[in-house]
């Protein structure tokens, strides 16, 4: 697996162009299965996890193909039962399909998901909405079959605003007979975009980005062209990467609006966040040193998803701070890696204590997921002497190229394959092995 050499302590400058949002594609790609006709997506991020639910469309039946700018998608027929479970286990994303081809066909087998690495993350609430627009929900050996003669739309109160059940259950209740209401629904800017783009479709959908979805059901779909959002949580990480190396820098393609939580814990920390006239957003970290608390909360709160980047901005706070994870339960896996570049940060259920220091040391660190890892590379813009991040393949799920976005911005950051790895392993141990 790749690796991220850096080395810290340089200011950053220029500009640099947030990519589409990772969080829209994958659902947005899912919801292609629910029409016959042509979908062509713009802006999609060429990331790993895209590339897998572009295999998941593939397997089953979709012809889908990259133009230079677009991802084309036509799935005239649906082939087997449902995605391929090896799929499923390397993404979680999968499972957003069994609303598409609920809808679609009335049937879906996929196999359960399973929890992952920051958390259990089930799937009930997608479950219990199935069922409540009159599917039938059966378990065995480690599948689940979902199957309904007809959907008919009713009213669902989800016991949590979960993101996934939200799309999963817009997506089916598209092609449902009747109106589904949506209650406790997720607010997020990819709910509003996967909304915007099932009506796009031909979809009924209002009430996307409040607490009450309204679905009115059609009976056929078509086709459209649609550009995805930008990546807040993107936007977030280049934001902090200018907080912690206390640089100024432009950032394009960006909806402020998106990042209300975190533009407001960036200003309280001390930075500045200004649109330009000309595009783009100038975000001003020289005097970001002020320590916050923090509690993750389903949006408009603050995004779990940028918890990990802000706690490698508060290990350089001058004073305490307290980040509180609300909605995942293990998500404090970069906790003991910070500590190891010189962070004081003491877990205490789901509240993380930290003590600011001078100066994080650089150190060969694992990412464990991917925004534990955009936290490390963080941290090691920051540190002094020479990080490694271990195991980008996480890091890659969520960002194109960060690397060279960040090389771009003055950083001293470059990739080391497992190819270069082992060949310099190989020259090394030659060396120590010949004596010259
Ligand atoms: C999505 C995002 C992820 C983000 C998360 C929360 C994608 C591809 N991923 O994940 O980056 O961190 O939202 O903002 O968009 N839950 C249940 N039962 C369920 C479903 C969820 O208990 O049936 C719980 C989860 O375990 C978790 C919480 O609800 O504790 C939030 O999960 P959810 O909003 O569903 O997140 P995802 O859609 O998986």
């Amino acid at each position: 697996m790749d690796k991220l050499v850096i080395y810290g302590g340089k200011k950053l400058k220029g500009r640099v162009k947030v990519s589409g949002a990772k969080n829209v594609s994958l659902p947005i790609l899912a919801a292609s299965l629910l029409t016959r006709e042509k979908v062509c997506l713009k802006d999609v991020p060429p990331l790993s996890d895209v590339y897998y639910m572009m295999k998941v469309l593939e397997k089953l039946g979709a012809q889908v193909y990259s133009a230079k700018d677009s991802i084309n998608i036509k799935a005239d027929t649906i082939r087997g039962e449902g995605p391929a479970s090896d799929l499923v286990s390397r993404m979680r994303a999968s499972f957003l399909t069994a609303g598409a081809l609920l809808g679609r066909r009335g049937r879906v087998k996929i196999s359960l998901p399973g929890g992952c690495s920051i958390g259990r993350r089930p799937i009930d609430l997608h479950l219990k909405g199935f069922r409540a627009l009159g599917a039938k929900t059966e378990e065995a050996c480690g599948y689940i079959c979902i199957t309904a003669e007809k959907l008919r739309g009713e009213r669902i109160y989800l016991d949590f605003p979960s993101v996934g059940a939200t799309e999963n259950l817009m997506m089916a209740a598209s092609k449902a007979l009747g109106t589904t209401v949506i209650e406790n629904a997720a607010e997020e800017p990819e709910i509003v975009d996967l909304a915007n783009f099932l009506n796009a479709l031909g979809a009924k959908i209002s009430g996307a980005g409040t607490k009450v979805i309204r679905i009115e059901g059609v009976r056929e779909l078509g086709g459209a062209v649609h550009t995805v959002i930008p990546d807040r949580i993107e936007a977030g990480t280049f934001m902090v990467a200018a907080a912690i190396t206390r640089s100024k820098i432009l950032l394009d393609n960006v909806i402020l609006d998106h990042l209300k939580a975190v533009v407001a814990k960036l200003k309280e920390a001390g930075a500045r966040l200004e649109e330009q006239p000309e595009g783009g957003v100038l975000v001003s970290g020289e005097n970001c040193t002020l320590p916050l608390d923090i509690k993750t909360l389903p949006y408009p709160g603050f995004p779990t998803d940028m918890q990990a980047q802000f706690m490698a901005l508060l290990t350089l706070a001058e004073g305490n701070s307290v980040i509180t994870e609300n909605i995942f339960e293990n998500r404090f896996m970069h906790v003991s890696e910070l500590n190891r570049m010189g962070a004081n940060i003491r877990v205490e259920g789901s509240s993380a204590f930290l003590q600011g220091v001078k100066q994080l040391q650089g150190f060969p660190v694992r990412s464990t997921d991917l925004r534990a890892g955009a936290a490390l590379v963080l941290a090691g813009l920051a540190a002094r002497g020479c990080t490694e991040v271990l195991e980008v393949n996480h890091i890659d799920r969520g960002y194109y190229r960060i690397d060279e976005k960040l090389r771009q911005l003055g950083a001293e950051i470059h990739r080391v394959t497992m190819k270069e790895e082992s060949e310099k392993e190989m020259t090394e141990a030659t060396e120590t092995a010949v004596p010259r």
